[in-house]
Order: C-alpha cells, then structure tokens, then sequence
C-alpha cells in the first residue's frame, strides 16, 4: 500500500464475490467451463422496448441529466408504483439514483451521523457493510438462523440490540443472501419497533418481483402513512428488468428533508446517465407478460437448485422464497477455501462451478465460514450440472 493513502481506504471491505474473480478469469483462460453461480448477474433478456429506446437515442449531445432524474425517469416510477396500488406516491417522494446501490449509500449517509448505529439481519447483502464503512456507520447485526430460513428472530431479541445510537433498521425483501420473503406479520413487527423507538425503516426491495410465496408481497410503501418520516424505500430497476449495466434506481420518502438532502447528495455526482433514464423510463411500455414469465422461470431455477443441493450428502439449506440467491451450508471447515480449490484445482470434464463465500455476508466473518451462497442466475440444464458438479467436488474434497 502506498505510504501515501489514507489510512481508511485500507479498511474498505473488498467484496468477498469478486475476490475470486482472477482465479476464475485464469482458469477461462486456460479454456476451462465455469458456471458462475457467484454473481446475482441475471442471464434474462432486457425487455426489447428498452433495447429499442438505446438504439433510436438520437440527441446531441449527450447532456447531463437533472440531479434528482428526468422528469419521463420519475414520471415512469410514479406510474410503475401507482400500478402496484401505491397511489399516495408523488412526484416530490421519488428521487432517481444511480441504482440501488447509490441509494443504499444515501439512505445511510441522510439516517446516520457518525457512531451511529443501524441494526441489519445477519446473513445481510455484502455493500451494506461498504457503505457504512464510507459513511463510519456502525452496522449492529442481529443474527437469523438457516433452520428457520433465515426469518426475523422475535421482536424482543431485535429490541436487544437498539442503543440511544441505534437511528435505523436495513433490511432486504425478498432477501439478498438469503431469499427470505418476510410475512405481513414481519414486516409489521419492523414497522412497530421503528414506531416504538423512533428509528428509520429502510426497506431494500430490488428484488419486489422475485417472490415465489402465495401471499402479495409485504412493501414498506403499505406503511407510508404509520411512519411517513421514518420509511425509506430502497428500489433499482436492475433485476426487475435485467438493467443491471443501466443503473437505474430510486430513494423513496415520505420525508420531505430525507428527499431533500439526498438531492445534495445527488447533485455531488452532478448527473446519473440521461441515456440509461430514457430507456428505464419506457418500463411502462414493458409487455404485462414480461414479469410474470420471469417469475416462473426462476421458480423453476429455484426449484431445481432447491432440490438438488439437498440430495447432497451434508449441505443444509432452507428453501428460499424469493430473490434469486440459496445460502447453503457446506460440509467444508472453510468454504472460501473451498471456492478456490473449485477454481484452482477441481475439473470435470473439464468444467466447474464458481459460489460465492459466506463469510462476506456476516458482521462476524467467522459465523459464515461454512456457508456459500449460490445464485441460480442460469437456465435449469447448467443449474442441474452445476449441482452435479458441486456434488462430486465434494465427494473429492473430502
Ligand atoms: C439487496 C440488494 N440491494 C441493492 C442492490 C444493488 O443493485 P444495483 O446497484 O444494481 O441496483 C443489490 C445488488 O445485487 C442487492 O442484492
């Protein structure tokens, strides 16, 4: 490290995911198959309406878009949430971003001063722990457990944890690791102690569409008029029409100064991308069939990963309920060690599978040693091979 740097720059947590990307770019290199099970990087078609709109974009030049998204962006949001029942949603409440990932930074940065405390569900989404590095929030980690599938322990035990710093609860629904879909009565226990101890609620549903449970899913949106000043939403168009290299998202409020100081935020980066806002804002053209087709073919994916890591002999896993992510718990000592022997040492035919290590997802890296996740991002015949590979490279491992 040069003697130059700042000293918290070498405190930056580095994605446990992408750590062992040049493994596996080496061993492409060498012309070995690897089915990357990794990366939440979907394989699905972006709609062809928004292909369309990329390639007719004509304007010259290419200008900087307002701070906060243009107005056909916002509008297209607005309709989209309207559509979901959402109506009280206004022009005022929505502030576009670049993703989701810049709105998980403006949540953090507009609900924390530094010290403070926000309490997350542990397994949890690896960035949220880069942004409170960025921001010096103190991510507080209440534990969850795989033998429930990962849902909320009870409200006595989440109270535990809240301090005079504690200023916000995160949390992912449907979850990413864990594929968690917390129930009415979940979402209602967040939004009780949030009431109760006067915290921010900060619901991160990039992944809204991808719920496989029978009941509507459970948005914070329902619950704007309990806690108009305390609700965050957290949303990104990228998986809910595979937009990830558009980056496209929104920080949604109720409260007028949360809006307003992540437009400060905002505007530190001058523009998001005019060209990407334009083809996010043809959502509302998106045939009605585009959605729930996505969602019966990753119920089928789901399933057939689901099913078949548990015929293998010591993986435990829960069935996920949405999202698109399985953490699984290996019978490995050290499951990082043993994604890197898959992409070191382990071939058949000359194939193998990349997943991503547990331990990335924890506050205390030690509890998710054993524990992979797997993200069943492509089609059911390389996702029954990638399970039969996992399966021998177990048996060999041993
Ligand atoms: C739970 C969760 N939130 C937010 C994001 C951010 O995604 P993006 O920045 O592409 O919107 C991701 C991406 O994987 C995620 O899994």
């Amino acid at each position: 490290m040069s003697p130059l740097v700042a000293h918290r720059l070498q405190h930056l947590p580095i994605s446990s995911i992408r750590k062992l990307i040049p493994l596996s770019d080496k061993a492409e290199q060498d012309g070995v198959k690897i089915y990357h099970l990794n990366m939440g990087q979907p394989d699905v078609k972006t709609p062809q309406v928004m292909i369309d709109a990329l390639k007719a974009w004509d304007t010259n030049p290419i200008a900087y878009a307002p701070s906060g998204g243009t107005k056909e962006y916002i509008d297209a949001l607005k309709q989209y949430y309207h559509s979901l029942g959402f109506n009280t949603i206004e022009t005022k409440d929505i502030l576009g971003t670049v993703a989701g990932s810049e709105a998980i930074n403006m949540a953090m940065y507009a609900t924390c001063d530094v010290g403070d405390e926000m309490l997350v569900f542990e397994p949890f989404y690896s960035t949220y722990k880069t942004s409170a590095k960025l921001w010096n929030v103190n991510l507080v980690a209440v534990p969850t457990m795989l033998e429930n599938g990962f849902h909320l322990p009870p409200k006595e035990e989440i109270i535990r944890s809240i301090t005079p710093k504690t200023k916000a609860i995160l949390y992912s629904n449907p979850g990413n690791p864990t594929g968690t879909v917390y129930t009415k009565e979940e979402v209602k226990m967040l939004v009780t102690i949030a009431k109760e101890h006067n915290l921010y609620l900060i619901s991160d549903e990039v992944y809204r569409e991808y719920s496989f449970v029978d009941k509507p899913h459970e948005s914070i949106l329902q619950y704007l008029q309990d806690i108009p000043e305390q609700a965050i939403l957290i949303d990104s168009l990228s998986k809910r029409y595979n937009l990830c290299g558009a980056r496209l998202g929104a920080l949604i409020s109720k409260n007028a100064d949360v809006i307003k100081g992540s437009l400060a935020f905002a505007m530190s980066r001058l523009s998001g991308g005019i060209i990407d806002m334009h083809v996010g804002a043809q959502l509302t053209k998106v045939p009605a069939g585009y959605i729930p087709a996505l969602q019966q073919e990753y119920k089928r994916r789901r399933d057939t990963l689901y099913e078949g890591l548990k015929e293998i002999e010591g993986v435990i896993v829960a069935q996920p309920e949405g999202a698109f992510y399985i953490m699984a718990q290996l019978p490995v000592e050290d499951a990082e060690q043993f994604c890197i022997w898959l992409l070191e040492k382990f071939r058949d035919n000359n194939e193998t599978v990349m997943l991503a290590p547990g331990y990335g997802f924890y506050a205390d890296p030690e509890k998710g040693k054993q524990m992979v996740r797997l993200a069943y991002v492509l089609e059911v015949p390389q996702l029954k091979r990638s399970v039969e590979l996992l399966k021998k490279a177990l048996q060999q491992y041993r």
